[in-house]
């Protein structure tokens, strides 16, 4: 999307024009996909449509830094947000160590952790410590085992209040941006609107800062399941399989390769 995005221009786009976020696992995608993007995500949730496990949960330090760097390398004029993954950031200390490496390791421009209120002093430290930090609060992957599920926030009026807290809490700390997932619209609203920082939803309606999908998910080609908030912008799985199939097909009939692909 043009120039490089930074912090301070990420910060003051709110209120001035809602935020594309798009996940990227390596470098092709990343390379397709950084002309519509403000942000990509090296999202854990790469664990699930890159490496076929059924959660974000085992996903490593070690992959979200190997993912990271193919990330850049395709999009070398993006802003890079990397997942910290489960475990990696218990204690303040261990997220400086971990979000160190990442920062060491790749060319990332900022690390994101899911959880508000409970991780305000691993923010404080990690923003304090040079390391610009992502929210991420409401419906939170990492904790999909310990909840039995993912379950939609903002349901109650103790989970908005709840909501507002860990919004308002992460801004203090130093975050400069922030993902809010799975809430209900009417809520994510009202919290978007409680913090001066912006507010990226998925799963949260349209009333907050930006938008941000999983990109296997928008382009149709993750099949396992489709979350209600995902619109799939093409039906990826379809055209993927039917150029395979017209592959095979005219391998077995011979009438591949032709003249014009022979040396
Ligand atoms: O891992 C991921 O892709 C994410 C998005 C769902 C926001 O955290």
């Amino acid at each position: 999307m043009g120039k490089k995005l930074t912090i301070s221009t990420i910060k003051n786009s709110k209120g001035q024009k809602p935020l594309v976020m798009i996940t990227a696992y390596d470098a092709l995608f990343a390379k397709l996909l950084e002309p519509s993007a403000d942000m990509i995500l090296v999202g854990d949730s790469l664990n699930m449509s890159f490496a076929g496990k059924s959660d974000t949960v085992s996903a490593t330090l070690e992959q979200m830094i190997y993912h990271t760097n193919a990330v850049c390398m395709g999009a070398q004029n993006s802003f890079v947000i990397t997942d910290m993954p489960f475990g990696t950031y218990t204690s303040k200390e261990l997220a400086l160590i971990n979000a160190t490496k990442v920062f060491q390791q790749t060319q990332a421009d900022c690390v994101k952790i899911e959880g508000g209120a409970d991780k305000a002093d691993i923010v404080t430290h990690l923003t304090s410590n040079g390391i610009a930090v992502c929210g991420h609060i409401g419906l939170l992957p990492q904790s999909v085992r310990s909840e039995g599920g993912y379950k939609v926030k903002g349901k109650t009026t103790e989970e908005k209040e709840q909501l507002i807290k860990d919004a308002k809490a992460i801004e203090n700390a130093g975050a400069f941006c922030m993902v809010i997932e799975g809430v209900k619209a009417e809520v994510a609203k009202v919290v978007a609107e409680a913090v001066s920082i912006p507010v990226v939803g998925i799963g949260a309606g349209a009333d907050v800062d930006g938008q941000v999908l999983v990109f296997s998910d928008m382009l149709g080609l993750f099949e396992a399941f489709t979350p209600k908030f995902v619109k799939k912008y093409m039906d990826g799985a379809t055209l993927v399989k039917n150029a395979l199939a017209e592959y095979a097909e005219e391998v077995q009939n011979k009438n591949f390769p032709k003249e014009e692909h022979t040396y």
